[in-house]
């Protein structure tokens, strides 16, 4: 599909769903892996369940709302090979709550996960991010129309975007992209509770009739970063199946 030999990718929350499929993707591009989540035991179970190679594959805990997590993990990828290629935030959380039932502490926690993570990892990764890099930020059809019960992670994700554009300016002369992906209904952990109490609506309002995979959201992913996409930075790709057009 797309050349990733020997490219060294660091991805944040790559328990999940989408970025498990980024990472098996990115694995068999021949990039070299840093995965990091809270769970490292389960890191590790994945990372023995990819398929054995010429590539090397890390893994580090990182909880993204933990500043030094976040700076030590990069650090390691850093030590083990002399820099990063593609960083990939992939750690999101989505709790359902009206606005009027966040409290302070629900508010800070979203925005800790899917903003301050995304800020975090970009920080550390930049020094280490060489000419010819990319960086992917996982937004969400959520930063463009909103989302029902989802007003934290909504803001979240929109700032993402406009974070995402503004890192362009900073990372061109460097030689480095920075592009999102934005998601819609993806088949995840995250998204089974809407599924299972709105999936039928859902589907109904969708275009393509159904939801997505991971590994439709993964290839766009590899696409942005790969040379294929060469020129293409500051740019965000929907992957909904048409349920949303800008
Ligand atoms: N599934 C969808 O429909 C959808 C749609 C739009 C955007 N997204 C985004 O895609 C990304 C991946 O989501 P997914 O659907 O694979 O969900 P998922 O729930 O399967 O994965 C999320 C991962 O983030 C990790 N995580 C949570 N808090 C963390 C923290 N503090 N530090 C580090 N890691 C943490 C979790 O452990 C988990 O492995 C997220 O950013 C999500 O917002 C998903």
């Amino acid at each position: 599909m797309f050349d990733l030999a020997g490219k060294v990718a660091l991805l944040t929350g790559a328990n999940g769903g989408i970025p498990r499929a980024t990472a098996e993707l990115f694995r068999r591009l021949g990039a070299h892996l840093v995965l990091t989540d809270l769970d490292t035991a389960a890191l590790d179970d994945f990372a023995a369940s990819l398929p054995e190679g010429q590539v090397r594959i890390v893994t580090a805990r990182m909880d993204v709302t933990q500043r030094d997590q976040v700076d030590e993990a990069v650090a390691l990828a850093g030590r083990e090979f002399g820099g990063i290629d593609i960083l990939v935030t992939g750690a999101g959380l989505y709790v359902e709550q009206e606005v009027t039932a966040m409290s302070d502490d629900d508010w800070r926690l979203t925005l800790g996960v899917n903003l301050d993570g995304v800020f975090y990892a970009c920080r550390a990764a930049m020094p280490l991010l060489r000419r010819g890099g990319s960086v992917v930020n996982i937004a969400s059809m959520a930063g463009h129309r909103g989302s029902v019960r989802h007003a934290h992670y909504a803001a979240c994700k929109a700032a993402v975007l406009g974070f995402t554009r503004s890192l362009v300016h900073e990372l061109s002369p460097r030689g480095v992209r920075a592009n999102c992906v934005s998601p819609g209904i993806i088949a995840t952990p995250m998204t089974e509770g809407i599924m299972r109490e709105n999936g039928a609506a859902l589907i109904a309002a969708t275009p393509m009739k159904r939801f997505g995979t991971p590994g439709e959201v993964a290839s766009v992913i590899a696409f942005l970063a790969s040379d294929a996409a060469a020129f293409v930075t500051g740019e965000t790709i929907h992957i909904n199946g048409g349920i949303y057009m800008d």
